[in-house]
């Protein structure tokens, strides 16, 4: 195991006693959100957007200010929702409609949050201010966090 399946296990191991204790889809998303700007030492931005009719709106986040809204179909987090895949995008100077919410951030991940009828309710984004800072590695440990939330939080959102 690489280290950094090492640590997504331990972050996975942390995070699943703490989410069953978590009452509604806020206290869980702002755990998750908390534990990993914090253990993510190349995460930059950790946050959520949530798709509110044609916008895609900011949820819990950590790290410098957000954009409020995301206009429909532009950048990579609607991206996501639209494909309903993860995506790495290694400097997103190069990703054409790229949304800049901060002129520091570099490279980015963003993973989507599905229900159980694989409806993309919104998505989790994480930036770096460094290049090509995300691999397959984190879209893996970051799906298994993911898959920690409560699917009836997820279908109520
Ligand atoms: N860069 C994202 C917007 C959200 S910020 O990174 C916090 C995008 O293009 O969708």
């Amino acid at each position: 195991m690489s280290a950094k399946e090492s640590r997504y296990q331990r972050l996975f191991d942390q995070l699943k006693p703490l989410l069953l204790k978590s009452p509604n889809l806020t206290s869980q998303l702002s755990t998750i959100n908390a534990v990993l700007y914090h253990k993510i030492s190349y995460s930059f931005w950790v946050g959520f957007y949530f798709v509110r009719g044609k916008e895609l709106v900011v949820g819990p986040y950590q790290g410098p200010l957000a954009c409020q809204v995301l206009p429909f179909g532009k950048g990579v987090c609607w991206h996501a929702v639209q494909t309903g895949e993860a995506i790495i995008v290694a400097n997103v100077h190069d990703f054409p409609g790229h949304i800049a919410c901060d002129s520091r951030s570099v490279s980015e991940i963003v993973i989507p949050i599905k229900t159980t009828n694989n409806q993309v309710i919104g998505v989790l984004d994480i930036d770096s201010d460094k290049p090509a800072q995300f691999d397959s590695e984190d879209t893996f440990g970051l799906e298994q966090i993911l898959s920690l939330l409560n699917p009836v939080y997820v279908e109520g959102y």
